[in-house]
């Protein structure tokens, strides 16, 4: 399958991105494989006719916003992030009749409709740095509250309002299972994803995205982990460190919809070009907008 791949992608000009939660045999045959923020970047970079997209639909709805004239795969298109949909119908114009100067800050974690009616897009890597640059006072923080309150804590001159949005993945992780983890390996680091509830996050030696933490893994001089987000990380964990150990909060913290991304499926959308990601002309012109200013503000 891996050779039927290769052998496609070459032909059709096509390039593969994959978040760092798909299985790792995807993980191998991709082209590009990082945290939200780097794949929406490359994505409006690359001159591929074809992208392969290995993560769930507000990711592909992503690049295709970036990227219309190009054919956006998506392996399993029922692939979804159950956080991209927690904000409630009307809150958003309620908040902004509260406030004048609101700026509605969207996690790139949500549908391209509720990046239409947002200021801008963050990611876990640029949430801080953007909040920091906005001229507003006011913040409307959707959809993750956990994210939202750690960016609140490191940007103590707004009134960031949160969202009672979470990732359930995230939010089973729980204080006593890093307890349980450290009794076992009591030298280990916590290294834990802001979408961790405020308990897990208080126990943790760094917070960071996805690309965070296994940068700082990689250049710490520790040699004992314990990995506080979704489990497909340890592909590049281990790949990168191979003589240092990563412990996992058990059970594992798995997203079931990114695992959704298989080989076989990637070569299926390969060999047929079918389940492309389509948008409405007027949703992504409007979804484009806080993207851009992403991508301006976050570098
Ligand atoms: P990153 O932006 O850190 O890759 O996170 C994406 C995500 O879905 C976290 O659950
Ligand atoms: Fe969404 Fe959580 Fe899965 Fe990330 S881990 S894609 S936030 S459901």
């Amino acid at each position: 399958m891996k050779n039927k791949i290769e052998q496609l992608k070459k032909e059709k000009n096509a390039v593969i991105m994959a978040h760092y939660y798909a299985p790792c045999e995807v993980q191998e045959v991709a082209d590009y494989i990082g945290d939200s923020f780097y794949l929406a970047k490359i994505a409006k970079q690359s001159d591929a006719e074809i992208i392969v997209f290995c993560g769930v639909q507000f990711m592909g709805e992503s690049a295709k916003t970036l990227n219309p004239h190009k054919k956006v795969l998506m392996p399993d298109p029922t692939a979804d992030c159950a956080m991209a949909h927690m904000v409630k119908n009307g809150i958003i114009d309620e908040m902004k009749s509260k406030y004048d100067d609101l700026a509605v800050v969207c996690y790139i974690n949500s549908t391209a409709e509720l990046k239409a009616v947002s200021d801008v897009c963050v990611t876990s890597s640029n949430a801080v740095k953007i909040v920091k640059a906005l001229p507003n006072k006011n913040i409307f923080f959707i959809p993750d509250r956990n994210l939202g309150r750690f960016v609140a804590q490191q940007v103590p001159e707004k009134n960031i309002i949160l969202n009672d949005g979470c990732c359930p993945i995230h939010a089973k992780i729980t204080a006593k299972q890093i307890t349980a983890e450290k009794e076992k390996h009591p030298n280990a680091k916590v290294l834990s994803h802001p979408e961790c509830e405020a308990e897990v996050l208080k126990l943790s030696d760094y917070i960071g995205s996805t690309a965070d933490i296994i940068a700082f893994a990689k250049t710490d001089e520790s040699s004992e982990y314990i990995i506080c987000t979704e489990d497909g990380v340890n592909y590049k964990l281990i790949t990168d460190n191979p003589h240092k150990r990563f412990y996992y909060p058990l059970p594992h913290p798995c997203c079931q919809d990114m695992k959704l991304n298989t080989l076989e499926s990637v070569l299926s959308v390969l060999e047929k070009e079918d389940k492309e990601i389509t948008i409405s002309e007027d949703i992504r012109l409007k979804a484009l907008i806080p993207l851009e200013r992403m991508l301006e503000l976050g570098l």
